[in-house]
């Protein structure tokens, strides 16, 4: 858990890690235990087991045994072609995994802003409770993720074909996984926001003679620092899928979803930009409200 406490170097180490983490959650399927999106998430934070992917992968190339030399459209993919969608697959994990740790130093900062919020009420924030949310919020997530719809499942597939295809659904989970972390942190800065415009008499209420703090809520002693969270950085990644043609059937739709993996992560970077936009945006809202004498009405309007 104190992986969410880590040094950015330590990141770093992290990111550069990360094949190893693709290769053995491809191993692990029958390792994770927790369901399909606990594994996920378990191999992008890293506590899943590091076993010996080349090993794996050897093997699985050797089930294959041997392939056949024409290349008929309905054939399966080549092995050259395999490892090459293996060759060019791999570096995405690493986009994928920056991405989720973008989203984390986001939460560390909402975090603060809500503690802020909290200290200043004396109340939590709620923000995960489903009938405060906005129903058009929901919606707007739930066609991000949807976007992506996979042109054939699995068990179709020659050999090869799956296999790649298998590469690919793992790596769409993990997307999903970078997609659900963005919601979360976007609803805790609404919940704030929620939080700041339904206290139009300030922090403590029309009547703060009567105001009970409902708990302890520290000050957080320090703002969150990380390169993340400078504005001055660009949390917007630019990769370009190669462009090369296939004959095979198989190939052309892997190089599709391939296509749309790579326009999924990019998205998401830009997304995590836009959302430290609006957390700083609701941070200035909050800082303005903590402030504010309670009992006289000085409504902000934080969310919209
Ligand atoms: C944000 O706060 C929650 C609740 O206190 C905590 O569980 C979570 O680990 C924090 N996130 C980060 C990235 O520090
Ligand atoms: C006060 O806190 C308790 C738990 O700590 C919670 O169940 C209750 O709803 C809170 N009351 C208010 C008015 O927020
Ligand atoms: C707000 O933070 C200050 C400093 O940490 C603390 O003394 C105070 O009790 C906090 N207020 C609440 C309501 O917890
Ligand atoms: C933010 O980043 C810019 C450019 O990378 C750098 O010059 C500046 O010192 C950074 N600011 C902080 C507070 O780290």
């Amino acid at each position: 858990m104190q992986l969410l406490g880590v040094s950015l170097a330590a990141l770093a180490a992290l990111v550069s890690a990360s094949p190893e983490v693709l290769e053995s959650a491809l191993v692990g399927d029958d390792q994770c235990d927790g369901g399909e999106e606990s594994c996920v998430l378990n191999a992008l934070q890293l506590k899943g087991q590091k076993s010996s992917a080349q090993e794996m992968l050897e093997a699985a190339d050797e089930e294959e045994q041997e392939e056949e030399e024409e290349s008929a459209w309905l054939k399966d993919i080549s092995t050259k072609t395999k490892n090459h969608f293996k060759h060019i697959l791999a570096p995405l994990q690493k986009p994928i995994v920056a991405n989720y740790q973008y989203l984390t130093e986001l939460e560390k900062f909402v975090n603060y802003t809500m503690e802020k919020v909290e200290n200043a009420t004396g109340h939590v924030v709620i923000w995960n409770r489903k009938s405060l949310l906005q129903e058009d919020e929901e919606e707007e997530v739930e066609t991000t993720w949807g976007r992506r719809r996979r042109s054939f499942s699995g068990k179709d597939l020659p050999p090869r074909a799956r296999y790649i295809n298998k590469i690919l659904i793992y790596l769409d989970k993990e997307m999903e996984a970078v997609w659900n972390y963005n919601t979360i942190v976007d609803r805790k800065r609404w919940g704030v926001g929620n939080t700041i415009t339904s206290s139009p008499y300030g922090p403590h209420g029309e009547h703060p003679e009567r105001w009970r703090a409902n708990g302890s809520f520290p000050f957080p002693l320090k703002a969150p620092t990380s390169p993340v969270l400078n504005v001055s950085n660009s949390l917007v990644m630019h990769l370009k899928p190669e462009k090369r043609e296939y004959d095979n059937k198989y190939a052309q739709q892997l190089a599709a979803d391939y296509a749309s993996l790579i326009a999924n992560i990019n998205d998401a970077s830009k997304k995590g930009q836009e959302l430290r936009a609006r957390l700083y945006k609701m941070d200035a809202y909050a800082d303005k409200f903590i402030k504010l004498p309670s009992g006289v009405w000085n409504k902000i309007d934080a969310n919209r």
